[in-house]
């Protein structure tokens, strides 16, 4: 007998179109290919711009990033690019529109949508993401926009006696619930529940508390009727925390980080883009490499969705005016992508890096 817990039929959802979703999931992952995170909020982006020298306004920002978005033959390694609500509305130098730009070199536009991490009532030191409000609103119009994926990042900390239940199941219900409305709307919602690498914590509590994570969020995306042939995840890589003593090798990472997927992750789920979250350049290609280079079949593409793995160097590089600073910045860019589009298919090396 049907009950009012029963999860609703993705196929009563309104206007799902599932081919669009799946089109667009597979695209965002096809072989070689990952995505640019360049959605930093205003605020993130002006403190990145400060710390190498730069007085941040909303022009700055937009001349990095045009710069950025300018590079050559990028698109060979960048499926998509996240966009932050105030750069889709920005233009190129040329004056032509950021999304347009991106999607005429066969690049998907996307858009994060949540509204930022806030405190958790109760819970000292733990966060829920917020932005459910209004949220079909603003899919319609990032959709009109040229927007054909959506980004909303829930931040997991460990620590002595958290993540609590409260925190996991609340990023993991608005996870759910955005995803949704994203899907509604033809958008392909990225489902971001990101364990931070901040903490003292070892790998094997980081494996402990992305299993849980991962267990909540897809439980929840069950409930809502998340279709998941056309999402994508985007995960912490297992790893130990900043603060711990025992780190572990590459190739343990690569490992853990595969084993803890393959327990937790729904296997029609068309792709995984891992985020770096504070690792060097090197170590998110080098992770990433190994893991596409195991002697095993995934059952989803594993790729990227890096934003300071792939900006740190171009960026700092940008920091000074004129067209010197633009060519090195672009030179960053497009080796990092280059070196990761390598790593999807364990063909990176270090000896690549010089
Ligand atoms: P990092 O790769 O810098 O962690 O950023 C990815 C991202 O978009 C976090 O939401």
């Amino acid at each position: 007998m049907a009950s009012f817990l029963t999860p609703p039929s993705v196929e009563r959802g309104l206007g799902l179109d599932k081919e669009l979703l799946e089109r667009t999931a597979r695209e965002l992952v096809a072989p070689g290919r990952g995505v640019l995170a360049a959605d930093e909020s205003n605020g993130t982006m002006s403190n990145r711009l400060q710390a190498v020298g730069v007085e941040p306004s909303s022009e700055a920002r937009r001349a990095y990033r045009a710069n950025l978005f300018a590079t050559e033959g990028y698109e060979s390694a960048v499926s998509g690019v996240i966009l932050f609500d105030e750069t889709i509305r920005q233009s190129m130098d040329d004056g032509t529109l950021i999304p347009d730009a991106l999607s005429s070199r066969g690049i998907h536009p996307g858009i994060k949508v949540d509204t930022g991490a806030k405190d958790l009532a109760h819970h000292a030191d733990e966060k829920v993401t917020e932005g459910l409000d209004g949220l079909r609103e603003r899919c319609t119009e990032y959709f009109a926009l040229g927007a054909r994926f959506a980004k909303w990042r829930a931040v997991i900390r460990i620590g002595d006696g958290i993540p609590s239940e409260a925190c996991v199941s609340a990023n993991a219900h608005a996870l759910a619930r955005y995803a949704a409305i994203c899907q509604e709307q033809g958008l392909v919602p990225i489902i971001e529940p990101e364990v931070l690498m901040e903490g003292e914590h070892d790998a094997q509590r980081c494996f402990e508390v992305t299993s849980t994570t991962l267990d909540a969020t897809f439980a929840e995306c069950a409930a809502q009727g998340v279709h998941i042939p056309g999402s994508l995840l985007k995960p912490n890589m297992v790893i130990a925390g900043k603060g711990c003593e025992t780190q572990i090798s590459r190739e343990r990472v690569a490992q853990m980080t595969v084993d803890c997927l393959t327990q937790h992750v729904p296997h029609n789920l068309p792709g995984i883009v891992f985020l770096s979250g504070g690792q060097s350049d090197e170590d998110a290609t080098a992770h990433l490499n190994l893991m596409n280079k195991m002697d095993i079949e995934h059952p989803w593409q594993l790729s990227y969705s890096y934003g300071r793995a792939l900006q740190s160097e171009a960026l700092m590089k940008w920091a000074g005016s004129g067209d010197d600073f633009d060519a090195a910045s672009q030179r960053a860019f497009s080796h990092r992508a280059k070196m990761n589009r390598l790593a999807r298919s364990g063909d990176w090396s270090e000896e690549l890096e010089v």
